[in-house]
């Protein structure tokens, strides 16, 4: 199983703010977000599943939480770790760690891969992407875009795999 994360987060690594993203929708970011993720099921934090902005896979999703009765709706799957999930995903090819911060500062160090959509912006936040090094993750690949008509700021992609 490859264990990748996928975020996007500002140049001052915000990726939240009270439950939302910190900046204006990006319509091509969810496109991508789609794109990549196609297929494979997603790990998400208790407090990311609870917010308006809540993203999901058609192959299945873990809500990641230590409430031993949290309800979750249909499509969803209540584990009380990371590890759990993990280990229920083991025959998958991939899997996605989607968030948030918390869940994200636990799986980075397990990651084979993160992309990562860099919003080119210093953005007010209260969650933000943890720090990691080139000697943990190597860029492999990056594309940058202006902003247009429907992306208030400019952005970029990166790709990268575990070194
Ligand atoms: N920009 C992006 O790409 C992106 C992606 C996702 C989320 N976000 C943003 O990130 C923010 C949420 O991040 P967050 O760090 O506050 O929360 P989070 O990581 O989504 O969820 C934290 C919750 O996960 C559960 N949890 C964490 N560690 C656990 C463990 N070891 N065992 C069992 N349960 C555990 C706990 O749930 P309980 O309290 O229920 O026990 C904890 O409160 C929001 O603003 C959201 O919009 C941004």
């Amino acid at each position: 199983m490859k264990i990748s994360l996928i975020s996007a987060m500002s140049e001052n690594r915000a990726i939240g703010l009270n439950g939302r993203l910190p900046w204006p929708s990006l319509p091509n970011d969810w496109a991508n977000f789609f794109k990549v993720t196609h297929g494979c099921r997603m790990i998400m934090g208790r407090k990311s599943y609870d917010t308006p902005d809540r993203l999901s896979s058609e192959a299945g999703n873990f809500v990641i939480t230590r409430q031993e009765d949290y309800a979750v709706e249909e499509g969803f799957t209540r584990v009380g770790s990371l590890a759990e999930a993990l280990d229920a995903c083991k025959n998958d090819k991939e899997v996605f760690v989607i968030g948030g911060a918390e869940i994200f500062h636990q799986s980075l160090p397990l990651a084979d891969s993160l992309h990562l959509t860099l919003v080119h912006g210093v953005f007010e936040g209260d969650a933000f992407f943890p720090e990691f090094s080139e000697k943990e993750l190597t860029l492999k690949s990056r594309e940058d875009f202006p902003a247009d008509a429907q992306h208030a700021v400019p952005y970029s992609f990166l790709v990268y795999e575990k070194s």
